[in-house]
């Protein structure tokens, strides 16, 4: 009985030291696979990048891994204004090196363009939303003191992106209507 008892509190102890050393953040590679951060090569792929990112719960220290051709390419953080204006002028960060990996240290939307001339209006850009789910469990170690309250980088912590499926998904002429958004997101 008292070994069984004790046993099972060893048990326990495992367990709950295990989800301590468990490894805290996923790594995604943007789109899913390794050549996805590129100038969409037709209109049908224009939004593939938002589309995998409204499928990924992106949580905090979660990163976020751009591989391109390091010189050709790049990946700009920027604000929710620039990201639809594609303004590449004022980034908040910037990367050039191939293989870019985004940490996420605060909940909240991120936003990604190429910095290279052109390419964000073409489609190479994304929105991402992510999630506080482990501000619930004790502060991680590697957290900075800002990283406290848990506030997003930059503007309110709303909608993902300009475009609501809601609205869209009411009525007729659903594909067509979709169509037109695409459409006009990339190539206006
Ligand atoms: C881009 O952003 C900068 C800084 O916010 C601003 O000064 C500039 O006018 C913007 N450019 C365009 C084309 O909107």
């Amino acid at each position: 009985m008292a070994v069984s008892s004790s046993f099972s509190l060893f048990i326990l102890f495992l367990v709950f030291a295990f989800a301590a050393t468990a490894p805290m953040g996923k790594d995604y590679i943007v789109g899913g696979k390794p050549d996805a951060w590129k100038v969409p090569s037709s209109e049908s792929e224009c939004d593939s990048l938002n589309k995998w990112a409204e499928g990924v719960r992106f949580n905090v220290e979660d990163h976020l891994i751009f591989t391109y051709e390091a010189g050709k390419d790049s990946v700009f953080e920027v604000s929710k204004e620039n990201y639809v204006s594609c303004n590449t002028s004022s980034a908040i960060k910037k990367y050039n090196d191939g293989k870019t990996k985004v940490r996420f240290d605060f909940s909240g939307p991120y936003y990604f363009i190429s910095g290279e001339k052109g390419h964000c209006e073409k489609g190479e850009k994304v929105t991402v939303v992510v999630i506080s789910q482990r501000s619930i469990v004790s502060p991680s170690p590697s957290a900075s003191p800002a990283s406290a309250p848990v506030a997003p980088v930059q503007g309110p912590a709303v909608a993902p992106s300009p475009k609501s499926s809601a609205n869209v998904l009411q009525g007729g002429g659903v594909l067509m209507a979709m169509g037109v958004v695409v459409a006009a997101m990339c190539f206006f």
